[in-house]
């Protein structure tokens, strides 16, 4: 839903620069929240585009927050915040927005909006184009509560776009099921419905992998796997490796990161520090496991002067 001012931006956007108006990007991201104060107010609710449904709310604590990390930096052109229908919508008074790109909800993070007094249910921010990959709703002070029903985060990449040099390139997997080839996982899909078929699938077996040949060396800075949406705590414990070599099927390399859980359906983003790689390999350690995933994205840093080299 557009605020009536967002409405008249976008409007004059497209026709000065012939540009689309932009998405709320809220939904791709990850939310997470200071607090929990009861059982169904998560933090996710309130990026689901669904704005009659469950709300966020915090515990009653000091200086609550809510995050929202959208996996890259974007230029932040504003924010839409849904205030409780239901009660008390004062208590979002005080309540200020923090766009940044460290995780660090402190005030850091970047010269806060603060909002208005709260009078109707829905505030548009504008942000004036404002770069982060995050954005933190806080409520500084003692015993707040912080309750949001919907968030929307009007935006687009910004910086350089982060390149995937894993898509539709050569896949390989050690046991392959006849509906999740190894390819599955490269092919830019991320649907996490394997019926779909846009995922992997190994057999049962002992030490299951999956790897992916990128065909050329590139310094891997990060890699974002998708989870599927059935047997979520399949991919538990898993480990991303990337090495320049097939010896052990890629094993002997450098570790980028072990995957305690991805909740179903989502993905996940692990940074690498830096780690040059022609072969990044998913292992799956101990037996009687299976191996599925539904999306691989590996970023490379290879820039000079900006442009990839
Ligand atoms: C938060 O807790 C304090 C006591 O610690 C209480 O006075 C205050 O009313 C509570 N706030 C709400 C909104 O329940």
């Amino acid at each position: 839903m557009l605020g009536k001012n967002l409405m008249s931006c976008s409007f004059l956007l497209t026709f000065l620069t012939l540009v689309d108006p932009l998405a709320n990007v809220a939904p791709n991201g990850q939310a997470t929240q200071s607090s929990l104060y009861a059982n169904n107010v998560h933090a996710v609710n309130v990026i689901n585009g669904d704005m009659t449904g469950l709300c966020s709310h915090t515990a009653n604590q000091s200086s609550p927050w809510w995050k929202l990390d959208l996996l890259a930096v974007h230029r932040v052109l504003a924010v839409t915040i849904f205030n409780r229908p239901d009660c008390c919508p004062e208590r979002l008074i005080g309540a200020e927005i923090l766009i940044g790109n460290s995780p660090s909800t402190e005030k850091a993070l970047a010269a806060p909006l603060v909002m208005e007094i709260l009078s109707t249910l829905t505030h548009t921010f504008h942000c004036g184009d404002m770069e982060g990959r995050y954005v933190v709703v806080i409520l500084p002070g003692q015993k707040r509560i912080l309750s949001l029903c919907e968030v929307e985060v009007y935006a687009s990449l910004a910086g350089v776009l982060m390149q995937n040099v894993a898509l539709s390139r050569t896949a390989d997997q050690s046991s392959s099921h006849p509906d999740g080839p190894a390819r599955n996982a490269v092919d830019g899909n991320r649907d996490p419905n394997f019926a779909k078929g846009s995922c992997s699938l190994t057999h049962q077996e002992s030490n299951p992998w999956w790897r992916v040949d990128l065909q050329n060396v590139y310094t891997v800075t990060a890699v974002m796997i998708t989870n599927r949406n059935e047997f979520e705590n399949r991919l538990d414990g898993a480990e991303i490796w990337i090495g320049n070599s097939l010896e052990d099927n890629g094993a002997k390399k450098s570790r980028c990161a072990i995957i305690s859980h991805i909740p179903k359906g989502r993905t996940f983003y692990f940074p690498c520090s830096s780690t040059e790689g022609r072969y990044v390999t998913v292992f799956l350690p101990g037996t009687k496991k299976i191996l599925s995933l539904c999306d691989v994205q590996v970023f490379p840093l290879d820039y000079a002067d900006g442009t990839y080299i």
